[in-house]
């Protein structure tokens, strides 16, 4: 008896070995879940290489890591990212961007007819659902879940031909303000992009998992997400491996596009100054806005930078040139950098922690490469902020590593699950 035991044991074990020496030396298989980050202004897919143990973000046709979230109608076809960005200057009135601000809510017919002001599309109710009204060959409308799942069917193909093999699973993430209607609204876009979403995960949670906190030995992890438009703040709790959100604060009209909008402020007054006239043209406004925003994000890197712009100044052509520097950025935007703040203390209130009890601060977002940013939050917690991960990235880094999880990647690692909380508002500061 002992020896059959025995010799059923060494099968067993044999057995065992084979299969973990065979996961050892075979090829890994190609992964087959994705991560999708379906951004306001910005989208990227994601996959998780368990060979080599990391993330890989996946490239559009020309290896750019994240597509505009612009769709353009033509009469012709349907055009996504940056060849739907393309068309916006000639087609506005069919190109839709922002859909993500509208996606399974229900307005009040005055507040959407406030929100589609701001566009060169039209919004239209649909009993309390925003739809946007085009005209191309025929006039029709489509919803906001449609012109996402256009994106998230350009992120599918863009995510099959780079590993070769059909993908109809996916993880993807929201705001963590997202309540259960727009979270379903969210699958049913992916739906129609034929994707099946095996969990839905808060963009922070995301970032926190980016840089691997689900598995470090931290309880509280403060995530600050500053883009081109908005700020969100969320303060997360992490309990036996699940991340709880337990404050969120924001300011909805402070982003990126503030602190351009200043520094070009301040060159159409040096233009001004240098010319007699202000520049009124809207050409050359358009090419200062651009070389501001060029000169924006060199600053992040260089002391100065200099920007050169021709302007047609009253049919005159001039070649502009001015030096700028990062300090003088500072200086215009120092009230507005003073801004990230107030949700930041509006968190820790709310959630009743001091500063020194957050372990990890998490920087998300293209506007926190902004050194002054770092550094004023560095101050406040006198401690440096996690920002070794492209903060463009982060998000959609995080969702492939849960999608690795979901995908059976990883079976040993314990998957970071996340308690939507229900009863949480967001603090919005404007
Ligand atoms: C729209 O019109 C163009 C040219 O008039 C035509 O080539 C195209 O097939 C039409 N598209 C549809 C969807 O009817
Ligand atoms: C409009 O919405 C309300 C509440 O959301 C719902 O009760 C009603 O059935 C809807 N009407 C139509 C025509 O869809
Ligand atoms: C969301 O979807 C789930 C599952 O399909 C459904 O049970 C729930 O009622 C939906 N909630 C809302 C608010 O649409
Ligand atoms: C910004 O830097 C890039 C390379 O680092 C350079 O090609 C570009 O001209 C710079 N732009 C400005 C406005 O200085
Ligand atoms: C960032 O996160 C990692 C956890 O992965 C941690 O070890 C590290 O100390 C953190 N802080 C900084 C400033 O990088």
């Amino acid at each position: 008896m002992a020896g059959e035991m025995s010799v059923l044991g060494s099968v067993v074990l044999a057995l065992f070995l084979a299969g973990y020496l065979g996961q050892q030396y075979l090829p890994p298989p190609k992964p087959r879940v994705v991560g999708l980050d379906l951004g306001t202004t910005f989208c990227s897919v994601a996959v998780f290489h368990p060979g080599i143990g990391d993330v890989e973000v996946i490239g559009d046709e020309q290896g750019r890591k994240s597509i505009p979230s612009v769709v353009s109608f033509t009469p012709t076809g349907v055009y996504v990212g940056y060849q739907g960005q393309e068309l916006a200057h000639s087609n506005p009135l069919n190109t839709i961007y922002d859909a993500k601000r509208f996606i399974g809510k229900v307005f009040d017919p005055e507040v959407l007819e406030r929100e589609g002001a701001r566009y060169q599309f039209k919004v239209v109710t649909n009993n309390g659902s925003a739809e946007f009204l085009l005209s191309t060959n025929h006039t029709f409308t489509v919803s906001p879940e449609f012109v996402s799942s256009r994106l998230l069917l350009k992120m599918k193909m863009m995510a099959e031909r780079h590993l070769g093999v059909p993908i109809e699973k996916a993880v993807i993430s929201v705001p963590a303000e997202f309540d259960e209607r727009q979270r379903n609204y969210t699958i049913r876009a992916a739906n129609l992009a034929g994707l099946d979403i095996l969990r839905v995960i808060n963009e922070p949670t995301a970032a926190a998992m980016a840089y691997g906190l689900h598995k470090a030995d931290v309880l509280n992890v403060l995530v600050v997400d500053l883009g081109g438009g908005t700020l969100d703040v969320s303060l997360l709790n992490k309990q036996g491996g699940m991340f709880l959100t337990r404050a969120m604060a924001g300011n909805n009209k402070l982003g990126g596009q503030d602190f351009s909008q200043r520094l070009l402020q301040h060159v159409i007054e040096e233009v001004r100054q240098q010319y007699g006239v202000l520049p009124t043209r809207k050409e050359d406004i358009h090419q200062l806005r651009e070389a501001v925003e060029a000169a924006k994000l060199n600053l992040t890197v260089q002391q100065s930078v200099v920007l050169r712009t021709p302007l047609e100044m009253e049919t005159k052509p001039v070649m502009y040139e001015a030096v700028l520097t990062r300090k003088l950025f500072e200086e215009l935007n120092d009230d507005l950098f003073q801004k990230v703040l107030v949700p930041v203390e509006t968190v820790l209130e709310e959630g009743g922690l001091s500063r020194e009890e957050v372990d990890e601060i998490v920087l998300v977002g293209g506007s926190t490469r902004i050194p002054r940013i770092r550094q004023i939050i560095r101050d406040y917690f006198g401690k440096d902020p996690n920002t070794s991960v492209d903060p463009d990235l982060a998000v959609v880094t995080g969702v492939a590593i849960q999608a690795g999880i979901m995908g059976g990647s990883w079976p040993l690692q314990v998957s970071a699950i996340e308690i939507p909380n229900r009863h949480l508002r967001k603090t919005n500061f404007v």
